[in-house]
Order: C-alpha cells, then structure tokens, then sequence
C-alpha cells in the first residue's frame, strides 16, 4: 500500500470531521471513508437481530454476518449511504440512539478487528479521506498526511444538536451533552484502539474556525508537503 495517498482525520464526536474529511476528499478528488458509518451499521444489525449489547462473545460469533456496502453520498452534503445486506439503512443508523450503541460495540476486539480489515481493504484500492477515531493510529498508521480534530464539548454538542435537529430527531440539549461526554469517554478509554491523536497527526482545533477554514488548513498542509 502506498502510504503517500491516505490522509486520516480522527476526533470526537459533533467535532465537525465529517464535512470536513468529505470537503477535504473533493478537493483532492479522492475517496472518503466513514468509518463511523460502519460501527452505526454492526450496532444496528446486533441491535435489530436482538443480540444484547454487552454480550461480546454473541457479537464476536454473528459478527461474520454483517455484509455491508458503503455507497458515496449524494451530494457533498448528504452521509455515505449503506446497504446492509441488501438494505438500505442510511437513515437508521444516523440516530442518536445509534451514536450510543456504535460507541458500544466498538469496544469489541472482535468487531474491530473486522471493520479494521475491511477499512484497510478499501485503503489498498483507492486514494482515500479516512474519518474515525483510530485512523492515523491503528489502521492507516503510514498515512503520509494525519489530522486530529477536537473542540470543546459545548461547541461539539451543539452542532451534533442542530444537526439532530434538521434530521427531525429532537433531542434534550442537556441530555445531549451528558451523551457527548459520556461517548467521548468511552471512546477513549477501551482497552483497544482508543482515541487519542497520533504522535504524527497535526491538531487543529475547530471551536472557532468553520468547516472551510479547517477544510483549507488541511489542504494547505497535504499540498504543501506534496504527492
Ligand atoms: O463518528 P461517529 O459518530 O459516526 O462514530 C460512532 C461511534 O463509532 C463512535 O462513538 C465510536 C465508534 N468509532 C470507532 O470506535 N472507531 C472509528 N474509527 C469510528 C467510529
């Protein structure tokens, strides 16, 4: 795999990666990976199969049976779509609810493992923007160019709020925020692939500069230390 055509962009959540890593991804002309989008897809199979969530031996043995597509979003607003064998379900698992039950299951060595494999699988066939939490750390540690968004918890749950919001899910902003914080520790403290910046990544912070300022940060960097 060539290490000079991934560039990786990890953070919390509500930091704001998406658009960026999708903004980022048009103007290089490569392919964005949302990884996040895949553990949303093995949370909502366990969940919907009725497989308890902290039974991780149960999820480690149907873990196989997830075959999931991911299609490219419709426009540089929209999320990845996926097709969960053979669904659709792009609306599904972009539920709070669904935040909570990803943040989850990815604690699970067996389903990382799995979602690892695939992510590294798309990173050998194409040039990619991959979004997560462990992408400049665990699966594309060689990637030439490495970003760590981050902001503070306010910031991050409100624009997850206003978000919500324009899905038509109306959440409770305090509660909201009791969740953001509440994944923002689970997410960095399992005991595998946790989220913390790469030793490599540069870190910018996204309270007071707007998706096309981080985007053009990131640009800037990548083209500057060039192909
Ligand atoms: O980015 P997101 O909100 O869609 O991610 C949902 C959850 O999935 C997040 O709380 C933790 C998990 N995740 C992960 O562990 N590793 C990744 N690379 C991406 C997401």
């Amino acid at each position: 795999m060539s290490r000079r055509r991934i560039v990786t962009i990890d953070g919390p959540a509500g930091v704001g990666k998406s658009t960026v890593s999708r903004m980022t991804a048009v103007e290089l002309g490569f392919t964005y990976l949302d990884t996040g989008a895949m553990y949303r897809t093995v949370g909502f199979y366990m969940s919907e199969q009725g497989v308890a969530l902290d039974d991780r031996a149960g999820i480690a043995a149907r873990i196989a049976e997830v075959e999931m597509e991911l299609l490219p979003a419709a426009d540089e607003n929209s999320d990845t779509r996926v097709i969960l064998c053979g669904r659709d379900v792009s609306g599904e698992i972009r539920t709070q609810e669904m935040s909570m039950v990803a943040s989850q299951v990815s604690s699970i060595p067996a389903v990382r493992a799995f979602l690892t494999e695939m992510q590294r699988r798309y990173g050998e066939k194409e040039n990619i923007v991959a979004e997560g939490r462990d992408m400049g750390t665990v699966v594309f540690p060689m990637a030439a160019w490495k970003f760590f968004l981050d902001a503070s918890p306010e910031v991050r749950t409100r624009r997850r709020f206003d978000q919500l919001e324009e899905r038509g899910d109306l959440v409770d902003f305090d509660n909201l925020l009791a969740q953001t914080l509440e994944r923002d520790y689970q997410d960095s403290h399992r005991d595998i692939a946790p989220l913390v910046p790469a030793g490599d990544a540069v870190i910018i912070s996204t309270d007071a500069v707007d998706a096309a300022g981080v985007t053009a940060q990131i640009i800037n960097r990548v083209l500057g230390n060039s192909f």
